[in-house]
């Protein structure tokens, strides 16, 4: 079974040392549990996505203790700022552009241009997050499509082993995940309802919101499509080899003519933190087409190949 330490310094410099590592670390905020790693990390943030058992990569909220924090990642405008400043610490996350090298790890994006970003008021969150000195992703610490865990042995129920450590401090007060407003568009846009209340965004910033047509469970939706990065440059799948002018994206066995290669030991897990990053270099180099080899439909593989197939079909 998983452990679950109560946080006290003992358990918060173990959690820090995991972290760093590149493990996964459960912990409490004032909405539910987080399944925590390192957000600069993309082999860490990739074993997120293998232990919640998700088919498609959402993009995940990554966790910093002060508001200032923020600014190292994402860039503020002036709708941010007023809202920040009245509604953050709290059970919110705000989608902001990403900083030109902000080192978050594309995978946390899931590929997008934008990053979801939260500075929990959980005492016990921002103890972690100080500690950690590193930004956390985390999603809520449940399998895909189960219940939000407001418990430390929800956490563990779930996950047993596969989480290095469970931080515990009691139930959680708001039991609802934050509030999660996009503040990347021209127009305001509630993405998914929370412990905020649109009212209250609304009267903060003293003009409407639109509220997309989106649902955390259903990430299949329109809303969420049209979220989603594609590269530019036409994309093939499931190809053995690549026709002239295209660049090769290998898995496995790495061969003559390839490009790049998510991962020649074959490890999803590497696969899937590569994934972006090295879609968005080949997208940068002018080819006619990426190709890319075929990659096996299990565990990881699945929401690779989820991501693959809509980004061949040009879904953005
Ligand atoms: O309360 C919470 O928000 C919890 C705790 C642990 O902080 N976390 C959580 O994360 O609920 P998760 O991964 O279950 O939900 C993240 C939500 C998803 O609906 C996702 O699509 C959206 O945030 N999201 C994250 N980054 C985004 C981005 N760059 N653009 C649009 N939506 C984003
Ligand atoms: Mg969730």
């Amino acid at each position: 079974m998983a452990r679950i330490l109560p946080i006290k310094d003992d358990a918060l410099e173990e959690a820090t040392r995991l972290l760093r590592e590149g493990h996964l670390v459960a912990f409490p905020t004032e909405t539910v549990y987080g399944l925590g790693a390192n957000a600069l990390d993309a082999k860490a943030v990739a074993k997120i996505y293998a232990a919640k058992k998700r088919p498609q990569f959402n993009p995940l909220i990554v966790h910093v203790p002060n508001v200032e924090d923020v600014r190292a990642f994402v860039v503020m405008n002036a709708r941010a700022e007023k809202i920040a400043a009245a509604l953050w610490p709290g059970p919110l996350s705000l989608v902001l552009p990403r900083t030109p090298d902000c080192g978050l790890s594309h995978l946390v994006s899931a590929g997008l241009h934008t990053a979801a970003m939260r500075v929990p008021s959980s005492a016990p969150a921002r103890q972690l997050l100080r500690a950690a000195g590193v930004p956390v992703a985390a999603p809520s610490a449940n399998k895909s499509g189960m219940l939000s865990p407001t418990e430390a042995k929800h956490v563990s129920d779930a996950f047993g082993d596969n989480v290095a450590l469970i931080l515990d401090a009691g139930p959680c007060t708001v039991g609802l995940e934050s509030t999660v407003l996009d503040l990347s568009t021209e127009v305001p846009t509630l993405l998914r309802a929370g412990g905020i209340l649109l009212e209250t965004l609304e009267s903060v910033l003293k003009e409407s919101i639109a509220v997309a047509g989106y649902d955390d469970t259903a990430p299949k939706s329109p809303g969420m499509l049209s979220r989603h990065y594609a590269p530019n440059t036409p994309l093939r799948i499931n190809a053995p080899h690549a026709v002239d002018g295209e660049a090769l994206l290998g898995f496995g066995a790495p061969v003559s003519d390839e490009w790049a290669n998510l991962s020649p030991a074959g490890d999803l897990v590497e696969a899937a933190a590569n994934l972006f990053r090295m879609l968005h270099e080949l997208d940068a180099q002018n080819h006619t087409g990426i190709a890319v080899c075929p990659i096996p439909e299990e565990g990881l593989g699945r929401a690779i190949n989820d991501r693959l197939r809509r980004a061949a079909k040009g879904e953005k």
